[in-house]
């Protein structure tokens, strides 16, 4: 796979997959870390006289057709906004994704500038399933430019036509970023230094059954927290009241289970449950021991024998990945069991790895430095995608001759 280094820039229009995509409320972007990271492939770009033309997407907008998408939003302009801020020079917006006003974008730029497309996903054919579809937008993208750079590591593992599509088109490189995120999944995947602790947490079991399966087979132990552990306790047989449930997985939970023991992975679960009235950040709420949860109440957080478990757990590893909020911790009277679980990983002697959205919002939003971890990733998805062993589409496109 070519690098930015191996491929000459200077003068030449280069359209630069980022993953902007960051969570916001309202119009404010509430963690800019997916920007941050983006900064030094576009810097180095722009140091060698390139002309760069960043191509992003932000939320899933949706609706038929073009124009019903951009009405809806969201607009790429406050990430432009931010993109200014940090890199302390002007980033014009385009008023679309590849039409008149990107052309005349991508014209105006001189050596060493930096200018962003409108969000990509307002374009329909982007995330078509359809090869003639993408490729018709791949097609219009690569004629504003002459050379491609893929940095967009979160994004790295959708079929889309930014993503897969025009690489093809262009000669192309991976961006630092992506780089980087590859060469730490390739540590966690090949033969890492043992213990190997993988914990994994967020909403649902159904995301993540694929993963926990590939890493039975290199993980020495399993974590599970969060939103998702509730329906592995509940497949062990324990009430867990209102608590977030797909009750449809209890079956395929129950096989990871055994699948486990056959293969002497040790599997830990929450052993006390934070039980509140109401999801709110205000809720009524106790501690309460996993086979005492009241029928009507549902769990925000693990609580404090939890939090000295999984410590416990964590204490001799020499390699970890977490993926997954251990509560909500975007309500404080809920973010103990998260805190606690990231200040366990970071005293972590070994390769720390934290995989990406929720957990990489969580830890910086609690306060963690960049460096309490070896690895705070990009991508969620990707990285799992990554460990199921699944093959990426847009490094596939990447690491083709181009
Ligand atoms: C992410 O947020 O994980 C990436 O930006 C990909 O976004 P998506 O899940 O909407 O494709």
């Amino acid at each position: 796979m070519k690098r930015i280094d191996d491929l000459d820039v200077a003068g030449q229009v280069v359209l630069l997959r980022a993953d902007l995509n960051v969570p916001m409320d309202g119009g404010t972007i509430t963690d800019d870390g997916r920007i941050r990271a983006s900064l030094p492939t576009i810097t180095a770009l722009t140091a060698r006289g390139a002309r760069v033309l960043i191509c992003a997407h932000l939320g899933r907008p949706t609706g038929e057709g073009y124009a019903a998408r951009a009405a809806a939003g969201p607009s790429l302009r406050p990430v432009a906004a931010r993109l200014r801020e940090l890199l302390g020079r002007p980033v014009p917006l385009a008023g679309d994704v590849a039409g008149e006003s990107a052309a005349a974008l991508a014209a105006g730029l001189g050596d060493g500038d930096a200018g962003l497309l409108e969000n990509v996903r307002f374009e329909p054919a982007e995330t078509s399933k359809l090869d003639a579809e993408r490729t018709g937008l791949a097609a219009r993208l690569a004629a504003l430019a002459t050379r491609y750079v893929g940095d967009g590591f979160g994004a790295l593992h959708r079929k889309h036509a930014s993503v897969y599509d025009v690489p093809a088109l262009l000669p192309h490189a991976a961006g630092d970023l992506v780089i980087a995120e590859i060469a730490v999944l390739r540590q966690l995947t090949s033969d890492p230094p043992r213990p190997y602790v993988v914990v994994l947490g967020g909403a649902k079991p159904s995301d993540k059954l694929a993963v926990i399966g590939n890493l039975l087979g290199r993980a020495d132990r399993l974590i599970i927290c969060g939103g998702m552990s509730y329906t592995f306790l509940a497949a062990q047989g324990y009430e867990v009241g209102q608590s977030l449930l797909e009750a449809d997985q209890i079956p395929q939970v129950t096989e990871v289970l055994a699948e486990a023991a056959r293969r002497g992975v040790d599997v830990v679960l929450p052993v006390d449950l934070v039980a509140a009235d109401r999801f709110a950040p205000d809720a009524d709420h106790r501690v309460v021991a996993v086979g005492d949860f009241p029928a009507d109440r549902e769990s925000l957080d693990m609580g404090p024998a939890s939090r000295a478990l999984f410590a416990q757990k964590l204490a001799d590893a020499k390699t970890v990945f977490w993926n997954g909020p251990a509560g909500v911790f975007e309500f404080p009277a809920f973010s103990a069991g998260t805190l606690a679980l990231a200040e366990a990983i970071s005293r972590v002697s070994g390769l720390t790895v934290v995989g990406g959205g929720d957990s990489a919002a969580a830890v910086r939003q609690l306060g963690f430095p960049a460096d309490a971890f070896t690895h705070i990733s990009t991508g969620g998805g990707a990285s799992l995608e990554y460990l199921e062993g699944r093959p990426l589409p847009g490094l596939s496109a990447l690491e083709a001759d181009g």
